[in-house]
């Protein structure tokens, strides 16, 4: 991952107007400061989506989407940070550093670099065998199985003919090197034959990354063989628990959900019906690698895993891998199905799109899971049962959701809820000990995992600094006036507080600029969020002295919630003395008044 210093970054912005990027996609009148249009990232009928030449800066009021022209690219084109400014650095001409390699890193990287034009080659190879007489029964095949033309060119679906190494020997014809052949997993070697074809008689399934070069393959029999599925091995350039089957497609989806399953061919059934946010992981279990890739997209994920017991075991794996990524899942239910490709083709894209939407809260699929091993009939299984729950139920970090849980739960499986309460309640001291984190677990709804990136549920607090780091980003003679009471260690960790130390210290070095910010944010993913905090819209306040009563108040709410957070952690000496000196502050509190 190349990094690039602070100052090409500032060019590559500087040399990209956000109104040019944006206007040339989305949109815009000008009305005053701001440009306007409709917002690209949620469907409105009224342009609540706003562009600021002079911030370089775009908000949503709507949905809150926000940022600089590089969080654009990135949020627009579902890029990477890296891969945005790449792409905004060829939009102005500019040339990107070489990262500094050293010639055996640069041997590996141009090693890297023929194997994925040998394995592009043998896609294209595999592709045109299909079309070519000897590929008619990988044609009929597929086509049997309801594939239209325009899908399997869209997915580069192949076959791999039948000779025993006309494939290996179309490669080297290329001028691939044995070596790179060998590194793409493209053959088998042995002492007698040498190299031949691994893939055999088998219709192909490229397998793309998110930059849709092919990194790998997977290759069905046609007909009851075995195995079902041959794959490349991992390689140089396919890390299956990194990459996902479909994503190159899915990353553009405009749904707020990515669907995952378990199979090349539901991954291309559902994209044919219309579901482009599936994915597949890739003959693998799910991995925190997979998590993490889902998560530069969506937070919500959708599981949509066989009906079978193997693939409700699987999905059972899969939910805390996804709520240690801080991903939400859930389980969509597709019996009497087997799997996506065979529900869409029995009852069709309308009744599937609604059991994505009907998907079950991940804690209930948990304990329904769980329910299966014991024997609900008999008392002792019940009770078996029971604690089983009251411990899942301790698992559940924030006190409100699991509050709910355990009502929920009592109602459902006909528990008297006080008793469910007391079971919990011996339980949890049990998990209080041990952190969060190595439990694996992320609390559930209600409480986003590092509270850093919950945008959706802003308290008081989160709102009020909001406010304040909008109105001291707008306004120097604000930021002079608070930074009398406030420290950016009085705003709330996480991006609030990140923001208020750039903030800080951009006025102190006399480089204050609200989109530079932004930059620093978009790299770490956050610009969003951070956006939204310094584009809070303010209200309309006239007179000299509302203003400096909204500010007074808002700085005393802030200070407020820094004192209760101190008072929270301490963790030594005299807790008398403690809370007299936190009485004192809060009385000094009183007597804070903001001149502007
Ligand atoms: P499935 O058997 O459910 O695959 O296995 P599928 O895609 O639905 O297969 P068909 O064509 O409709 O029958 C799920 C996934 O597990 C991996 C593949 O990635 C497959 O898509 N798999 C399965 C293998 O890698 N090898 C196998 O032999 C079988
Ligand atoms: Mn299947």
């Amino acid at each position: 991952m190349p990094r690039y210093k602070e100052e090409l970054l500032e060019e590559i912005r500087y040399r990209n107007d956000i109104v040019d990027v944006i206007g040339s996609v989305v949109k815009l009148k000008r009305s005053g400061a701001n440009y306007f249009g409709l917002c690209p990232f949620h469907n409105e009928k009224t342009g609540s989506f706003s562009v600021n030449r002079e911030k370089q800066m775009f908000y949503c009021f709507g949905c809150g989407a926000g940022g600089n022209v590089i969080s654009f690219v990135m949020d627009y084109e579902n890029y990477s940070f890296n891969e945005a400014v790449k792409y905004l650095a060829d939009r102005a001409g500019i040339n990107l550093p070489e990262t500094e390699e050293s010639p055996e890193e640069k041997r590996e990287a141009s090693f890297r670099q023929s194997v994925l034009e040998c394995l592009k080659s043998a896609a294209v190879y595999y592709y045109k065998l299909l079309y070519s007489p000897e590929g008619r029964m990988g044609l009929e095949y597929l086509k049997n199985r309801g594939l239209s033309d325009d899908t399997i060119r869209s997915f580069g679906l192949g076959y791999s003919g039948k000779g025993f190494d006309k494939a290996v020997t179309f490669l080297r014809k290329k001028g691939f090197d044995d070596k790179v052949i060998q590194a793409a997993g493209l053959c088998n070697i042995s002492e007698k034959h040498g190299m031949t074809d691994r893939f055999f008689n088998r219709v192909m399934f490229p397998i793309m990354d998110i930059n849709s070069r092919v990194i790998g393959f997977g290759g069905r029999v046609m007909g009851d063989g075995q195995p079902k599925y041959l794959n490349s091995p991992e390689t140089v350039v396919f890390d299956k628990s990194h990459n996902m089957y479909g994503m190159n497609v899915a990353r553009r989806s405009r749904k707020p959900y990515r669907i995952v399953c378990e199979g090349y061919m539901d991954v291309i059934s559902m994209h044919q019906a219309g579901f482009t946010e599936a994915v597949a992981s890739l003959g693998t279990a799910f991995t925190a690698g997979h998590a993490n890739l889902l998560r530069r997209y969506t937070k919500d994920v959708r599981l949509t895993y066989d009906s079978d017991n193997a693939g409700a075991k699987a999905a059972v794996r899969a939910i805390p891998v996804c709520r240690s990524a801080g991903l939400s899942a859930r389980v969509v239910h597709l019996e009497p199905y087997k799997d996506p490709d065979e529900f869409i083709k029995a009852l069709g894209a309308e009744e599937f799109q609604s059991r994505v939407l009907e998907a079950e809260n991940s804690f209930f699929f948990e304990l329904g899971y769980a329910e299966r091993s014991y024997d609900m009939s008999d008392p002792e299984g019940r009770t078996l049962f029971q604690s089983e729950a009251a411990k899942k139920l301790a698992a559940i970090d924030d006190e409100l959701s699991r509050d709910n849980y355990i009502s929920a739960v009592a109602s459902r499986y006909s528990i008297r809820e006080e008793a469910l309460r007391r079971a919990v309640a011996v339980a949890v001291p049990a998990y209080e000990d041990a952190s969060a984190a190595e439990r694996g677990e992320v609390p559930l709804p209600g409480k986003g995992g590092h509270g850093k990136r919950d945008d959706t549920a802003l308290s008081g607090t989160g709102m009020a600094e909001r406010h304040l780091l909008t109105w001291m980003a707008d306004e120097k003679a604000v930021y002079e006036a608070v930074k009398e009471y406030l420290a950016p260690e009085d705003f709330s960790e996480g991006t609030a507080r990140e923001m208020a130390v750039k903030i800080y210290e951009g006025y102190e070095k006399g480089t204050f600029n609200a989109a530079d910010i932004l930059t620093g944010f978009a790299a770490d993913d956050n610009a969003r969020e951070a956006a939204a905090l310094i584009n809070t819209k303010l209200y309309e306040i006239d007179s000299a002295s509302e203003r400096e009563r909204a500010l007074t108040d808002l700085v005393i709410h802030i200070k407020k919630a820094a004192l209760s957070r101190d008072s929270e952690k301490y963790d030594g000496s005299d807790p008398l003395k403690r809370k007299r000196e936190e009485k004192k502050a809060l009385e000094s509190l009183k007597r804070i008044r903001i001149t502007i």
